[in-house]
């Protein structure tokens, strides 16, 4: 089976990180070829998500140039969520000081770069907000071909977690994932209808603790601090919202997909990024999104813990 060839774009960030260690797993596995790691500012600020993706790439020992993004959106200004992750985005455990060089080159650069030199058409895998991929799109049109599709975790069809209307990957930068929405290349949301429901439990964190490698105690304390916050609010476990965007690469026979059109409100005084679906097909408009709305829970937690356990 061929590699996929993988663009990891991000705002590390606990589920992040997840995420990207499911990236690095799959690509120990042959599934994947990871070219690239690019950040965005969104949970914290660009330097620390930065200063973070090189610290989980010298954790994982994930062999990608990382390079710098978009320090804010577009056209908004940028918004954090240090309550979620804490001051430095990945609050918890001490990680390793980065034992690689940021790159030279921007994030568009690196995108640029990557995709006229893969032979196949690249995934991007977006866990942030999507500026540095709408940038990449609006200043060069021309790739969007090499870009064989966008696997994002974002949105909400009919609710959200920053306002009742918008997920935050979404509200930090609405005209950015507009772009993204109206490209017309294959995209597959992960949106909270799904990552809500994605959760880790207190039994699962205790299963990675127990495997007791290099990563699955940095994993477990991420997964505590993390769960600490949605815990306050109700939820049974830690929502894992960003590993839902690279496990349906992995294993998409976990998940329920409904194909639909999606537009994002980019105006509004209450539903200023809103994704909204046509589920009803009234707008006679052709889907441009196949939209997660459910999954197997258990076999999901199982996926991440295997994943977890690869890094002996
Ligand atoms: O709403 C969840 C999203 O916002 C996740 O990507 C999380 O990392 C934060 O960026
Ligand atoms: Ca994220």
């Amino acid at each position: 089976m061929k590699r996929i060839p993988l663009i990891l774009d991000g705002d590390p960030g606990h589920d992040d990180a997840i995420a990207w260690l499911l990236a690095e797993a799959g690509r120990r596995r042959g599934s994947f070829d990871i070219k690239a790691v690019t950040t965005v500012g969104g949970n914290v600020t660009l330097d620390k998500t930065t200063y973070n993706a090189l610290r989980i790439c010298t954790l994982l020992g994930l062999p990608a140039p990382v390079a710098k993004g978009a320090e804010h959106p577009l056209t908004a200004d940028l918004m954090n969520a240090p309550s979620v992750h804490g001051e430095s985005g990945l609050d918890g455990p001490a990680l390793p000081e980065p034992g690689i060089e940021l790159s030279e080159l921007t994030a568009v650069e690196l995108m640029v770069k990557v995709l006229k030199e893969s032979e196949e058409p690249v995934t991007i895998v977006s866990t942030g907000p999507l500026t540095n991929t709408a940038a990449l799109l609006l200043s060069h049109p021309e790739l969007k071909s090499r870009i064989g599709r966008i696997s994002l975790m974002g949105g909400g069809i009919g609710f959200g977690n920053w306002t009742p209307a918008a997920e935050f990957n979404i509200l930090v930068d609405p005209e950015a994932a507009d772009v993204v929405f109206r490209s017309g290349l294959p995209l597959i949301m992960a949106g909270l209808d799904v990552t809500e429901r994605a959760l880790l439990q207190p039994e699962d964190f205790s299963r990675i603790k127990e495997l007791n490698n290099p990563v699955s105690g940095i994993v477990w304390q991420w997964l505590e601090f993390f769960y600490e916050f949605h815990r306050k609010l109700g939820y049974a476990g830690a929502p894992m919202h960003d590993p839902c965007a690279v496990m349906v690469l992995l294993h998409p026979e976990l998940f329920t997909v409904r194909d639909y059109y999606v537009e994002i409100e980019t105006g509004g005084e209450y539903c200023r990024g809103a994704t909204i679906a046509d589920k009803r097909r009234v707008t006679g408009r052709e889907p441009n999104a196949k939209c997660i709305m459910d999954l197997d829970r258990d076999g999901f937690a199982d996926r991440i813990i295997e994943a977890i356990g690869e890094f002996t």
